[in-house]
């Protein structure tokens, strides 16, 4: 049955993927979206890539003047809009705590206190939120390890060790049962983003679902922001002719999923009633190392090009973190569709056509890292 749709950060990445199987499902969909400059670049209105048939909203999710507007007769509410900068996040604490905390805070004291028809709210939460992923020691059995100290990223000594015997320890995948133990501060405001949405669905009966989302690749990622998205980071440095930067020895190993796969697991969300005040991880539960995939988008994209490795590191980093996507696969049957082989090689399609329109904003980014002291 057709459904009106508020998406809210509707021009990002994800939103605008997430709205056009919306449409080919038939729903109503508005976008609300304050078109970030550092995600945009400055334009006033949607990017060229966002549907034509919807309705859309530019203002800022925290105008809750507007944002009470755009509820009108909307039934689903889907909250991506965030800013997305895990090292950003590190020196702009005002400013993500504003937009991520507070934004969403703003929504959800409009859905308690003013009357709407709006029944089900699905939010983005993030991999993120549980620092470190889940680990195996030979001798201890599963593990939680904090963060590694800078003294031994200092030697090299990568690989995490268990929190008890101090042997190393195993990656495992990771269960939304693992404590979240945020170490930044976008993580978080995702972490409350999550805990807060919930909280109010239950309390009052609105159907809520926190999709904790692992490493999102795809077309329309944006290239210009060189603050997120590794995949996007080292295509924009490829295709302006610079080797993609990797830090450590390009060994920890992130969960990469296919963008078509996320926009399944919001349609699920939206459709199963059991994913009512749920938490799921979304990911396509397999380790794919940052070497590897800065090999890969050489290989396509420029192979005269080598990644250089860096053995730096920024404090803060989690070595491993891959998901265990077996409670959304039996509650929701969620079957992610992609192989990263596929995924990179339709991503790659995309950013060949980029090609002159980006300018590489990377080394920007490091130096500003390196300044504040959050890159040794
Ligand atoms: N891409 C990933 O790998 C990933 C992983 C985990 C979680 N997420 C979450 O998914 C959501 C979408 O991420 P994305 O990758 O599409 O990022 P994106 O930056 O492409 O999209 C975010 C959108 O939100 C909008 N926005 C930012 N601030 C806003 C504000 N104050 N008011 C209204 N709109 C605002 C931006 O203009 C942008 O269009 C975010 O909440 C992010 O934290 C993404
Ligand atoms: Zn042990």
């Amino acid at each position: 049955m057709s459904k009106e749709i508020l998406v809210i950060g509707g021009a990002g990445f994800i939103g605008s993927h997430l709205v056009d199987k919306l449409l080919e499902k038939n729903h109503v969909v508005t976008v609300y979206d304050s078109l970030e400059s550092q995600v945009h670049g400055n334009i006033s209105t949607p990017p060229p890539y966002l549907s034509e048939n919807i309705k859309f909203i530019k203002d800022d999710i925290r105008n809750q003047k507007e944002l009470l507007k755009s509820l009108e007769d909307i039934e689903v509410i889907v909250n991506l809009a965030a800013m997305v900068g895990v090292g950003q996040s590190m020196y702009q604490i005002d400013k993500y705590v504003d937009i991520n905390v507070l934004g969403t805070a703003r929504l959800l004291d409009l859905l308690v206190n003013k009357p709407n028809d709006v029944r089900k709210v699905i939010v983005a939460s993030s991999m993120s939120t549980y620092g470190e992923g889940a680990y195996l020691c030979e001798d201890c059995g599963e593990v939680n390890p904090e963060l590694r100290k800078t003294p031994q990223l200092e030697r090299g000594d990568w690989e995490m060790n268990c929190p008890i015997c101090g042997k190393k320890a195993k990656p495992i995948p990771t269960d939304e049962n693992k404590p979240q133990d945020c170490t930044s501060i976008y993580a978080l405001t995702k972490k409350e983003q999550e805990k807060m949405s919930l909280l109010v669905g239950e309390t009052y009966g609105i159907n809520t679902t926190a999709l904790r989302l692992f490493n999102v690749y795809g077309s329309r990622q944006s290239l210009s922001n060189p603050y997120t998205g590794v995949c996007a980071i080292f295509s924009s440095s490829l295709l302006c002719g610079n080797p993609p930067t990797i830090f450590e020895d390009g060994e920890q190993t992130r969960d990469f999923i296919h963008i078509n796969d996320i926009c399944q697991s919001f349609l699920l969300s939206m459709e199963k009633p059991l994913a009512k005040n749920e938490i799921f991880n979304v990911g396509a539960g397999k380790p794919i190392s940052i070497l590897n995939v800065a090999k890969k988008l050489a290989e396509y994209i420029n192979p005269q090009i080598k990644p250089i490795i860096t053995n730096q590191f920024r404090p803060g980093d989690i070595r491993h973190c891959v998901s265990d996507i077996s409670k959304i696969s039996s509650k929701l049957g969620f079957n992610p569709e992609y192989s990263f082989d596929d995924g990179m090689k339709e991503l790659i399609q995309w950013v060949r056509l980029q090609e002159g329109k980006i300018e590489d904003k990377s080394s920007l980014a490091l130096k500003e890292l390196k300044n504040k002291g959050l890159l040794k």
